[in-house]
């Protein structure tokens, strides 16, 4: 397998190298990592660049010059390695502050300082060079039903994307936003709980050419869904502007583990995915290393988030070329799907008038446990 290069796009959250691994049970396991120091590990493993929250670059509260000296920093590390900022984001959940939500908390003071801590990380985000904007809602939602109306808060989280998209608009920035579902954690229930849910709210807004999906493997897979399905509706409908990848296995809490480490299959199917309809966003590692972790750990897993996608892309290129797939595809018929079901001329009368054989067409197998295996053993490198 070759070496991960700045080519193969792969992007890092400052907050994911950067995890110290507090959990609700347990403090620090790792000291805080300097930004600088984490932009240039990422780019001596190959990366092409890193991702921030505001408050992972300026600590909540900095004063004016302190945030001048942390961006300063920041940007000579970039200029010195060459690394990218191809996305940012904002921290809307750390503060209590944002306790009941953001843009959909009951208070509306917050909700409109909730907007202005975004215009303002968007400023910093596109000095960078940023052309996407994620926005993960993590503590919009509630425990209980009755704490918030449902319906009410939808229209609230519309009101500030429209807001949001008034605002680059007027001031002529090239960035579009990508709003990353998650069905719970931190909160009981959070709003926009998947990519399904997301697509049909961005149909609601004013200007739903400058939103998209930031879909995350695990988030979709705490709520029992298939990733690959979502990944292939957002693409169906033009919207994966970015991607958040990493591991997960089932319904539970949200793991954030190395890409692979959790659903492989799954992972595999995803890659090629990606790879055939040509994704050619940041592919995004948005996962925690273990606690268990000292700093070596932190370095060892940021390297094998990438190594992962490179070896299933390759597995998966060799899978789709060897003639042996090619064949047990044709066997199976999952071409004729390319097939419109209506040819052009055609109307509901040709389909009503038609005959066919209904018994035999019961009877035929579509040999996908061929297929299956035949998958499967390219992706457990028994070829
Ligand atoms: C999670 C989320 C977060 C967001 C990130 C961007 O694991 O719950 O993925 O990590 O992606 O905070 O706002
Ligand atoms: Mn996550
Ligand atoms: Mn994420």
């Amino acid at each position: 397998m070759r070496n991960p290069t700045p080519a193969d796009k792969f992007t890092f959250g400052l907050w994911t190298v950067g995890w110290q691994a507090r959990d609700p049970f347990g403090d620090a396991t790792r000291a805080a990592l300097d930004p600088v120091r984490t932009v240039s590990e990422l780019a001596d493993r190959g990366a092409y660049g890193v991702t921030f929250h505001d408050d992972d670059l300026i600590p909540f509260g900095s004063g004016m010059s302190e945030r001048a000296a942390h961006i300063a920093r920041f940007k000579k590390a970039l200029e010195s390695t060459g690394m990218k900022v191809p996305m940012a984001t904002t921290n809307l959940f750390s503060h209590p502050v944002f306790k009941d939500g953001a843009f959909t908390s009951n208070n509306r003071d917050i909700r409109r300082y909730a907007i202005r801590k975004v215009m303002t990380n968007i400023e910093l985000a596109v000095e960078l060079g940023a052309k996407t904007y994620v926005c993960w809602g993590g503590r919009e939602g509630a425990e209980t039903d009755v704490g918030k109306d449902p319906v009410v808060a939808l229209e609230r989280m519309r009101e500030a994307f429209n807001l949001l998209g008034e605002f680059v608009t007027d001031k002529g920035y090239d960035i579009k936003f990508a709003l990353e579902p998650k069905p719970n954690e931190p909160r009981g229930d959070i709003f926009l709980p998947t990519i399904g849910h997301a697509l049909a709210f961005i149909n609601s807004l004013e200007r739903p050419e400058l939103v998209g999906l930031n879909p995350e493997v695990g988030h979709e897979q705490m709520a029992g869904l298939n990733f690959v399905h979502g990944i292939g509706q957002a693409l169906y409908h033009k919207k994966l502007f970015h991607i958040d990848l990493n591991g997960q296995h089932g319904p539970k809490y949200d793991q954030d583990l190395v890409f692979g480490h959790g659903d492989l299959k799954s992972a595999f199917f995803l890659v090629d995915l990606l790879e055939r309809y040509k994704y050619e966003g940041p592919k995004h590692f948005d996962y925690k290393p273990m606690r268990t972790e000292s700093d070596e750990g932190v370095w060892a897993s940021a390297t094998a988030n990438m190594r992962t996608y490179l070896i299933l892309q390759e597995r998966a290129a060799a899978f789709r070329n060897d003639p042996r797939t090619k064949a047990a595809l044709e066997k199976s018929g999952v071409n004729e799907l390319l097939q419109p079901t209506i040819s052009s001329g055609e109307g509901w009368r040709e389909i009503a008038n038609e005959n066919f054989d209904i018994e035999a067409a019961g009877k035929r197998g579509y040999h996908y446990e061929e297929l299956d295996q035949l998958a499967l053993e390219y992706l457990i490198g028994a070829f």
